[in-house]
């Protein structure tokens, strides 16, 4: 069912048999290719509680394993911990010479995504469906975020006395890198290099993905 104005309005047109044309909504395709992972952000943007909130909204309207819907999410603003949480964080793992983020350009917001069970194939693979729909989520309401796996859980659990494993974190903001896609055939190395202030990422071409 519609649960927002724009929504229901596009419902109650549909039930009267008008044509919905919509307009400003970007493809899937724009927030894919939107969706990048910045590992540095603007410090004078402050992520609000409630846009951290719109980004965990997705999780009851997406799939999980036996429908389990496992995870449970801390939010974090600048205000509520988030101002120096990122030092428990490592970002760029194939860059440790630039040691990621760039001072000043820490993120400030996180959802540090908690399961319910034990980590096994399936809550990994829900975990993966849960912090990819966050992050298109995030993108569509103008903000980018780094899905972070590196990190000592014990110590993420004691700083935030969760009771629960903390298995990802998304880092929330408004993203600062210049990054681009590059399009690679197989066997290139896929590691992500920087040049001249850019960020490049290499993907494996379409044709090169199909058996
Ligand atoms: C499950 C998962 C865990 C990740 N963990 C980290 C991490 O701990 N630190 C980091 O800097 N990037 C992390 N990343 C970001 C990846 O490095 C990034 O997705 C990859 O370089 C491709 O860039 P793109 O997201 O812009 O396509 C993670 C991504 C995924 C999907």
């Amino acid at each position: 069912m519609a649960d927002n104005y724009l929504e229901r309005r596009e419902e109650a047109l549909r039930t009267a048999g008008r044509t919905v044309v919509r307009r400003n909504t970007p493809s899937l395709d724009t927030l894919l290719l939107r969706n990048r992972s910045h590992r540095g952000f603007d410090a004078s943007y402050e992520v609000a509680m409630r846009q951290l909130e719109a980004i965990v909204s997705v999780n009851p309207r997406i799939p999980s394993s036996k429908n389990g819907q496992v995870f449970r999410f801390k939010l974090l603003d600048a205000a509520s911990g988030g101002r120096d949480f990122c030092r428990f964080l490592r970002f760029g793992a194939y860059l440790p010479e630039l040691k990621l983020p760039v001072p000043g350009t820490e993120p400030q917001a996180f959802i540090v995504v908690c399961s319910t069970l034990p980590e096994s194939p399936s809550v990994d693979i829900d975990l993966g469906i849960a912090l990819q729909s966050m992050a298109l989520k995030a993108v569509e309401i103008g903000l980018n975020v780094l899905i972070v796996r590196a990190f000592n859980r014990q110590e993420v659990k004691d700083a935030l006395g969760l009771e629960l494993e903390p298995l990802a974190v998304l880092a929330v903001g408004k993203g600062t890198d210049k990054i681009e896609l590059v399009e690679v055939p197989e066997g290139t190395d896929l590691r992500y290099y920087r040049k001249d202030g850019v960020h490049y990422v290499p993907k494996i071409s379409l044709k090169d993905l199909l058996l």
